[in-house]
């Protein structure tokens, strides 16, 4: 995939958060959401690829937009993947809480695991600590190996972890070594992808939280050279049959980085809708509005923090909530 593609992504990824920021505080989640999509959807017509959706907003009966499998972009060359969240956090944005992103990744063709709509058991790191983890270890070695790779006590160490009743045992045991903790309600990609950005204060993330999500954030870690691991993690038989249907036989197979995300032919973009550890959130002024992108291409591992001005003027749709 040529670099010219990394600002068709910013501009992507800009857009959805530009929307779903004008519904920060309001209490509609599914609303802001709908905004999000209809906003990334309309940019995507502008792209010069031919992508298809491995990630989105759902199956085609389930969802109007973005759903698996739609075609996206022009239609010419390259062939690629498309993993899409366009408002990761939907709670954060409805309660106007920090964390909240719109988030895409694109790999060249058949790259990208096609993860079902499912929970998945997560760790990430960075690249100090990329070769130094395992998710079956006990929380006690990965935190030692992570502090002796970053230089650090472990009493340094910043994890994140979901709050949810499911991982009070990992927060007891986190605690028991004296790590810190960061508990988040919502939006496991931003820190996930944060602990591989130098000045984060993450160092790792740990946890069950969104399969696809966890693609997201791989396919991040990935560009910069962290390390994801994972293992989904089924609710019932009808969470199996998904995964099945996908191709998925082995439910219980750990998932490495690679497998995760098969390439370095990546582009990953997030633009910030709530101020978070990764990026400052969408602000509106007078004339227009601000948005913090940041946009890497897995190829040359560089990795781009855009803050760009949008002026009203120029850009009536986005001076208005719901209009795309
Ligand atoms: P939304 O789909 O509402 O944006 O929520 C996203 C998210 O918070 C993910 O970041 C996380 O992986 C997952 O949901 C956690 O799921 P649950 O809220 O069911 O624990």
């Amino acid at each position: 995939m040529e670099r010219e593609l990394t600002m068709e992504f910013a501009r992507v990824t800009e857009a959805a958060a530009l929307a779903s920021a004008r519904w920060v505080g309001m209490g509609q989640k599914d609303a802001a959401d709908d905004a999000a999509v209809e906003a990334m959807r309309s940019l995507f017509d502008t792209v010069h690829m031919d992508g298809t959706v491995v990630i989105g907003e759902g199956e085609m009966d389930e969802a109007p937009m973005l759903y698996i499998g739609e075609k996206l972009g022009t239609g010419e060359k390259p062939e690629v993947d498309v993993a899409v969240d366009p408002l990761e956090g939907t709670n954060l944005v409805a309660k106007g809480m920090p964390g909240a992103i719109a988030v895409l990744a694109v790999t060249k063709r058949h790259c990208l695991l096609h993860a079902p709509d499912m929970y998945m058991d997560k760790i990430a790191v960075g690249p100090q600590a990329a070769g130094r983890i395992h998710l079956d270890a006990p929380v006690v070695d990965n935190l030692n190996n992570v502090a002796d790779a970053l230089k650090k006590r472990v009493q340094d160490l910043t994890v994140v972890i979901l709050d949810r009743p499911r991982h009070y045992e990992i927060i007891r045991q986190v605690r028991e070594c004296g790590a810190r903790i960061r508990l988040i309600t919502d939006g496991d990609v931003a820190p996930a992808v944060a602990c591989a950005i130098e000045g984060s204060g993450i160092d790792m993330m740990l946890g069950v939280g969104g399969a696809p999500e966890g693609v997201l954030a791989a396919a991040a870690l990935r560009c910069m050279g962290g390390e994801m691991q994972g293992r989904l993690w089924p609710e019932n038989d009808t969470d199996i049959e998904r995964a099945h249907k996908l191709g998925i036989t082995n439910i219980n197979k750990l998932l490495t980085l690679d497998e995760l995300v098969n390439t370095d032919d990546i582009f990953f973009a997030a633009t910030g809708i709530t101020e978070g550890p990764l990026l400052k959130g969408v602000t509106f002024n007078g004339d227009g509005a601000t948005t913090h992108t940041l946009v890497m291409r897995g190829k040359t591992g560089t990795v781009r923090f855009i803050e760009a001005k949008h002026f009203f003027a120029k850009k009536p749709k986005y001076a208005i909530k719901g209009v795309y």
